[in-house]
């Protein structure tokens, strides 16, 4: 294999090694928002993709996958469960989540994400060409950056956190919270989501570095005699919008949106709700608001429904198992106290759709629910928005989702304030059309220029920019 001039490095590929009953192996599109906004940036860019291929043990030469060079770092059963379900999905991904289940610390866990760490910078490093921009990507390979330029000080090297960075109260809890910041530090650039998510980074930095001076927004770095600078900041991400509105504007796609309305016995209102099955994204609270109006008599199954795609995720960690069994017995309590012969009051669905399906759902919408306790940004609310060419259907997001710094005009909630989102779901079922249209008109506008390769080219930019700024400095 040749060596990339353009290299993407992630936890999980942008498709996931499947085995097939009968055992013949094939690929699915991975699951969550990470690889919603990267996969258009790779179709652009000649570049390669290196990560797990999402099962044990495949060890597989690079190939292609529908236009992206993919190159597959093996993790052992072991290691699936310290590094990956261990350390990032039980350790980090709670204390970075605020704290929303309690965050486990085990010394195994932490050797292990050490390990595969190195194993994804050696990978990069053998397949980056000289001088390479390399962007490493979320919270399970925050050493990469640093191992990386050990062993490559000529490459260039960002990083970008998809989930939220926490306040130092919480962040302090981490054993390993010097190295951490130790390991980012290794980059060019830090990207973060919101910008509160950079100065929370920035804090952290303060408080637990001593070779560290602040420059405005730019760390310097002093390493022996020589000093590095480093950019944090926020570049909140996005969607590739205008092919969530092409697809939504073709016929078949809006025939099944009716389809899918009239499937469901023709409510006046469908509401909605796409999300991994995750405790940070507020499900429980969401059915608690809806649960109540309807014992309340303040909406009925005949006039309201409420889908909801609960798509599978980290099935082996405790936290998610429980979360299921929680959503799933609340699902079937409020079903078995208001469903009719005619109605139910949750169609709810334990698994993922392809994007037609999810984009016709959209267009089903009538109320898109966005309750997220914590989320970096939440992929969905601006999916919604950038289907909406009809300029219809009423977004409500929680005020915890990174979306919501942009998406001004929606209605915006706290989803622990369960008077309050009841409130806010009645008023959006009852919303006047004009109102909805002004502001969808509003949320669309930003959300199709701010697109995805908006993103990517503000960070890429920012990145060389640093890279040539790093040179003068030197
Ligand atoms: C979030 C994270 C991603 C992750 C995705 C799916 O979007 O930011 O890094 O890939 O969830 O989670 P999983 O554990 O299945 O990769």
């Amino acid at each position: 294999d040749h060596d990339y001039d353009f290299v993407v490095v992630s936890n999980r590929l942008p498709v996931d090694r499947v085995t097939a009953p009968d055992g013949t192996p094939g690929w699915t599109r991975s699951p969550g928002g990470l690889v919603t906004a990267l996969e258009p940036v790779m179709r652009e860019k000649d570049g390669a993709w290196v990560g797990w291929a999402g099962q044990p043990d495949v060890a597989l030469d690079p190939f292609d996958n529908e236009g992206i060079r993919i190159v597959p770092v093996p993790l052992t059963v072991e290691e699936i469960a310290n590094y990956y379900e261990g350390f990032s999905n039980d350790t980090l991904w709670p204390l970075y989540h605020d704290v929303i289940a309690a965050p486990s610390y085990h010394r195994e866990w932490w050797e292990s994400y050490v390990a595969v760490n190195q194993r994804f910078a050696d990978a990069t490093a053998a397949i980056s060409a000289q001088g390479a921009t390399v962007w490493v990507q979320d919270y399970q390979l925050q050493l990469v950056p640093k191992m990386l330029r050990e062993q490559r000080p000529d490459l260039t090297i960002g990083f970008f956190n998809h989930i939220p960075f926490p306040p130092y109260g919480i962040y302090s809890q981490l054993p390993w919270r010097a190295q951490i910041i130790e390991g980012l530090l290794g980059a060019d650039v830090i990207g973060f989501q919101r910008v509160a998510d950079a100065s929370n980074f920035s804090r952290a930095v303060r408080r637990l570095t001593t070779n560290v001076t602040r420059n405005p927004v730019i760390e310097v770095v002093t390493e022996g005699q020589a000093t590095r600078r480093v950019i944090a900041k926020a570049f909140p991400i996005s969607i590739d919008a205008s092919s969530y509105e092409e697809l939504a504007r073709q016929p078949h796609i809006q025939a099944r949106a009716q389809e899918i309305r009239e499937g469901l016995g023709n409510p006046k209102t469908i509401m909605l709700g796409v999300d991994r099955l995750d405790y940070t994204k507020g499900i429980g609270h969401r059915l608690k608001a809806f649960g109540e109006l309807l014992t309340e008599g303040r909406v009925s199954v005949e006039d309201v429904t409420l889908v909801q795609v609960a798509s599978p995720s980290r099935e082996r960690v405790k936290a998610y198992m429980d979360l299921r069994d929680e959503i799933e017995l609340t699902v079937g309590r409020i079903n078995g106290d208001f469903a009719t012969m005619s109605h139910t009051a949750i169609s709810y669905h334990h698994h993922g759709y392809p994007r037609d399906e999810m984009v016709a759902l959209y267009l089903a919408a009538d109320v898109m629910l966005v309750t997220a306790l914590r989320d970096g940004m939440n992929l969905v609310a601006k999916e919604y928005c950038a289907a909406r060419f009809d300029n219809d259907g009423v977004l409500i997001i929680s005020e915890f989702a990174g979306a919501s710094d942009e998406l001004k005009r929606a209605l915006r909630i706290n989803p622990h304030d369960i008077d309050g989102l009841k409130e806010s779901i009645l008023q959006a079922i009852q919303m006047p059309k004009q109102e909805r249209a002004t502001r969808m008109r509003s949320l669309r506008k930003r959300v199709l220029e701010y697109d995805v390769s908006r993103w990517s080219s503000t960070f890429l930019t920012t990145l060389a920019q640093s890279r040539a700024a790093q040179d003068d400095y030197a």
